[in-house]
Order: C-alpha cells, then structure tokens, then sequence
C-alpha cells in the first residue's frame, strides 16, 4: 500500500519539525512554510493549498505568541482563525483529514473545574485562547473530517533541525546550566507534556475516529513545583534548587490559574500522554541526563 500524503504547515516549527524527523518513514511528507504562502492571506492560502494533493494536512502554524496576538489582533486572526478555516475548506473539497492544533489557553479564564475534559466550556482570557476556541467551534459544527489535539506547554530539547518553542525544561536547564536563577509562576498550574510524546503517537492520532482530543501529561503542582522537580532531574542539588528556581508570587496571585487537561479520552482511545513525572524520565533518558529522583 502507497504511503499517506501529508502536508505539515508551520514546517520550520517546534511542533511541526519533531513530527516530521519522527514520522519521514509512515508517510510522504510535503512541509509547507511562510515562505511557500502566508497565512495573513487568506485567499492565497486558499490558491496554494487547493493546488496541492494530499490525503492529510497537519496544521501547525500559528502565532502561539500571546502578546503579538494581543497587540496585532486582526492580522493574527487571519493567521490563527480565517486562515485554519480555509485549510479545513480546502480538506473538505479534496476529500483530505484536517489535523489541528488548539491549546489549553482555551480554558485560561476559568475559576474552576480543572482539569478540563475536551467538553468544558471554553473562557479565555486572551486573543491567542479566543482565536483558537473559534476555530474549534467552528470544526465541530462543520462537516470536516478532522482531528483537533489540545495541547498543554510542550517541553523538550533542541535536535538537529529542530528548535523548540520557549518551554519550561529548556528554560531550568539554562537555570541549572549557567548557575542564573530563574522565576517560576506559583499561582499557574497547567500540565507539562514532553513533545517527544506526540510525535511518537502520531501516527495513530491520524488514525483516531473524528473529534477533538485533549493531549497533556498529568501533572501535580504549579509550574513552580514542577520546574523544581525538573531542576532536581537536571542535577541540581537541594541547596541549587532552592537558589535557582525562584518563585515568582506575584503573577495571577488576585486569581490563581488552574487550566489543566483531562486526557482519558486520548488514553481510552490507545493514547497515552502519561504523567509529568514519566515525561520527565523520557527527556532525562533521551538527552543523556543522570536521572535524580525528586
Ligand atoms: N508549543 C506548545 O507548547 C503549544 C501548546 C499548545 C498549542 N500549541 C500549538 O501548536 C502549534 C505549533 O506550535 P509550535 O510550538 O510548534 O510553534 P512554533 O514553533 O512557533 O511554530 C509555528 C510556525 O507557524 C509559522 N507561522 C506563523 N505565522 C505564520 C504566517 N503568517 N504564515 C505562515 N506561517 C506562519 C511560523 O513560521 P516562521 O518560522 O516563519 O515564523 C512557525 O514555523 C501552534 O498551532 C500552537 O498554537 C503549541
């Protein structure tokens, strides 16, 4: 049988370079990047991709900055809102899966009920959360056959050819590495998922029945506690820990952030996103590190 055409938007990205180093042997990847078409044009997005041939079109570009969506809310939403919605037009005309990626920022303005199952109602604080909960509304109402994953913070290394985005792991080990101490928000708990998980999965995401699907290590504690724990496994002795990862009290402390994810819809369906504990061991042991308990 003839390998599965797959079209990777946001090429050069962390997401999207990990799934394609993992995944060049399952399928015929064709890697589509800014300088191939830009997706604040809509219309050209729609020309350049109806001209290609594919059978599945994973779409990870964004710009996941909150900030630039904050300050540039129009142009972003083209990128993060019009433009996904014109590729999902785009799959539905040619008969292709859409993949997609939306965000537990989704579920960032929310008081209560974490950790959040893929059915909660989204509150967003943000641009950035509100552009994606658009987007997966509008998939959910159409007929496109797609795949929404909702990612947590993803960590990881760099990789030849790969260049994470900011993420906590990197971020304790520059802590650890240069002896810089480093803040940690206390009042901010969300899952921590190894990026490396994903893209050994995903070949069977590709695979699951239609939906949406959150995909997050459980995790226990504020991101806080969890780079101490991360710190710890780097190598850190108790004494470093304590002088490197600092605790940043200030930061949403009038309201305590808690958008963690329920993934058992993943893991009944044969998806494991593990804990953050396991997912810590599985960065410690691929980057050579002396696992420490913690
Ligand atoms: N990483 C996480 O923790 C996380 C968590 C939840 C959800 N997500 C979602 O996962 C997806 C991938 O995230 P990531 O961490 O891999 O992000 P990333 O490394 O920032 O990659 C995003 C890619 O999108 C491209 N892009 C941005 N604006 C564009 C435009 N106007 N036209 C064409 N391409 C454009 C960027 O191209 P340039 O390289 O040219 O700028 C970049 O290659 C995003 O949809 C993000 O919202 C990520």
């Amino acid at each position: 049988m003839s390998r599965k055409k797959l079209v990777i938007t946001g090429a050069n990205g962390y997401i999207a370079s990990l799934v394609a180093l993992y995944n060049a042997d399952r399928f015929d990847i064709v890697p589509v990047t800014r300088a191939d078409v830009d997706l604040a044009d809509p219309g050209a997005v729609r020309a350049y991709f109806s001209a290609l041939d594919f059978d599945l079109l994973f779409h990870t570009a964004a710009v996941a900055t909150t900030a630039l969506c904050e300050n540039e809310p129009e142009m972003t939403h083209r990128v993060n809102v019009e433009s996904p919605i014109v590729l999902a037009e785009v799959c539905r005309d040619k008969g292709a899966r859409f993949l997609f990626i939306t965000t537990e920022q989704t579920f960032n303005a929310k008081t209560s009920g974490a950790p959040f199952a893929e059915d909660a109602e989204p509150e967003s604080h943000s641009h950035y959360g509100r552009q994606k909960t658009e987007v997966d509304a509008w998939l959910a109402a159409s007929d496109v056959d797609h795949v929404t994953l909702r990612l947590s913070w993803m960590m990881g290394m760099p990789l030849h050819g790969v260049h994470p985005s900011p993420n906590v792991a990197l971020q304790v080990l520059e802590a650890v590495r240069t002896g810089t101490p480093a803040s940690f928000k206390v009042h901010d708990r969300r899952c921590l998922t190894y990026a490396q998980n994903l893209a050994d999965s995903f070949a069977r995401v590709c695979e699951l029945p239609r939906g949406t699907y959150n995909f997050a290590a459980e995790t226990d504690g504020s991101v806080y506690e969890c780079a101490r724990r991360l710190a710890a496994a780097f190598g850190a002795t108790p004494e470093e820990v304590d002088a490197l990862i600092r605790p940043d009290l200030e930061s949403y402390a009038d309201q305590p952030r808690d958008y963690r994810l329920d993934s058992s819809k993943i893991r009944a369906a044969g998806i494991d996103p593990g804990t953050f504990e396991g997912n810590v061991a599985a960065v410690m042991a691929d980057f050579g590190f002396p696992e420490k308990p913690f």
